[in-house]
């Protein structure tokens, strides 16, 4: 099968990626020639474990092909898959210009039968959208070429998304005709062995199942980080609170941590484009207004912990920052706390010394230059009057703690993540603030 994936971003270049893997011909088209260019000497835009070496694996195998200009060779591909940005607007509303220009693509030069898959999140509605784009372009032509649209959502996580894509909970694939549903079940057939779920929905439903899965675990989070909120003005632990809830099936125990609010490239946009979806056709989504509002709060948290201790005395404070991208295990920066939390120091007049494992460069292109970029933990926490542990990388989970003790002029430890613990650091001379815990 020979496969074309426009949009070489995160979700594309995974795809492409493990499709190859598994033995499809796969072509990644994006139209910046620079990655694209990269991307055939081997250099990956973006940090995700194991990502590279499976990327060259198959190109070596010339199974995995990079190109710039969809329409050259158009006519080869069984399947077109798209997977473009659809960045939130000035509304919120997902903005669909690369989905549609693909689809216009596709139309303009299409001469025999073809399948349009749109992996790209977006808004419930889109896929006739899309099917109209390719008609109207068609009869431009005057041809009258057969073409199915489906829609095949992505649930991968960042930071674990190869695993997530070659061996998923579950594949959604919505179709309205028996050809597309043929293709895609050929497609997947590797992917759902060892009875994974293969799910045959209709369009709008698999596009709203995205939204759907997402809002709710965004909820969660929300919801967490308000029990927590609340377990702190009652004298409850909110880690104990967690384990008794999530031992009841019906809730289950993960994503159920509080925190410093949900970030990334999904939550915080899916949850406001379904808002807004709501909203344009006459409904209200209470509850996920709600969840974003609480996330907002939420990332300011820790700066207010910090500043409360300090009773509002923290100017020309020097504070630590251990991690700063919005998870674990990705260079990824987009809606991170890290961003929300630091402007807030810096605009108190504070001086924030930071250290990633590989996101500061990342970060430098969003907060600049006024934060200084340490090499590792310990050169971050010189001097320092505070310490605030923001991403959870495993090397922040063990510090040596009397070289932190001592690089550190007050030790104090904001833990936005819960990882350590209270009695064990204020045994070794740290003052210590978690989220929800006694
Ligand atoms: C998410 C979805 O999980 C994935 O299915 C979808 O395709 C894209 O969006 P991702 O953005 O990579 O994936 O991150 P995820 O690991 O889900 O975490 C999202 C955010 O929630 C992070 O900021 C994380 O710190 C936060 N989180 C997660 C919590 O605060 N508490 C939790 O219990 C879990």
């Amino acid at each position: 099968m020979n496969l074309a994936i426009v949009g070489t971003g995160y979700v594309g270049l995974v795809s492409g990626t493990c499709f190859a893997d598994m033995g499809v011909n796969v072509t990644c088209i994006d139209i910046n020639e620079r990655k694209i260019e990269e991307l055939r000497r081997g250099v990956i835009p973006i940090y995700e474990p194991g990502l590279e070496e499976m990327v060259l694996r198959n190109v070596q195998a010339g199974r995995l092909r990079f190109g710039t200009d969809l329409s050259q060779g158009i006519d080869d591909y069984d399947v077109i898959v798209c997977a473009v940005g659809t960045p939130p607007g000035e509304d919120g509303s997902a903005d669909l210009q690369y989905v549609l220009e693909v689809a216009r693509t596709v139309g303009r030069h299409i001469g025999g039968y073809t399948l349009f898959v749109t992996k790209s999140t977006v808004p419930v509605g889109t896929g006739e959208l899309v099917r109209a784009a390719i008609r109207r372009e068609l009869d431009q032509r005057g041809m009258n070429v057969e073409f199915d649209v489906a829609s095949n959502p992505e649930f991968l996580k960042e930071g674990a998304a190869i695993k997530d894509f070659m061996e998923p909970d579950r594949v959604v694939v919505g179709v309205d005709s028996g050809r597309a549903r043929t293709i895609m079940e050929r497609l997947y057939k590797p992917f759902i062995e060892n009875g994974r779920l293969l799910l045959f929905t209709d369009i709008p439903s698999a596009e709203m199942i995205k939204y759907a899965s997402n809002a709710m675990l965004a909820t969660r989070i929300s919801f967490m980080n308000d029990i927590a909120n609340l377990c702190e003005r009652l004298g409850a632990d909110v880690d104990m609170v967690r384990q008794g809830m999530g031992a009841d099936p019906r809730i289950g125990p993960k994503f159920l941590y509080p925190g410093i609010g949900y970030g990334g490239s999904c939550f915080p946009k899916d949850v406001k484009a379904l808002v807004n979806t709501a909203r344009s056709n006459g409904y209200d989504m209470k509850v996920l207004r709600a969840v974003e509002e609480v996330n907002g709060a939420q990332k300011r948290l820790l700066f207010e912990k910090f500043r409360d201790y300090f009773r509002g005395d923290i100017a020309g404070r020097r504070v630590a920052v251990w991690g700063l991208s919005f998870k674990p295990e990705t260079d990824d920066m987009r809606e991170a706390p890290s961003v929300v939390i630091i402007e807030h120091l810096l605009r108190a007049g504070c001086e924030v010394c930071a250290y990633d494992p590989v996101a500061s460069e990342e970060a430098r292109r969003i907060l600049g230059d006024g934060v200084r970029y340490c090499r590792d933990k310990y050169e971050a926490a010189e001097g320092a009057d505070a310490l605030m542990l923001v991403t959870e990388w495993q090397e922040f989970r063990m510090p040596d703690w009397c070289a932190v003790r001592k690089a550190m002029r007050t030790p104090v430890v904001f833990d936005g993540r819960n990882i350590y613990n209270g009695e064990e650091l204020a045994a070794k001379g740290f003052a210590y603030c978690s989220i929800g815990r006694r």
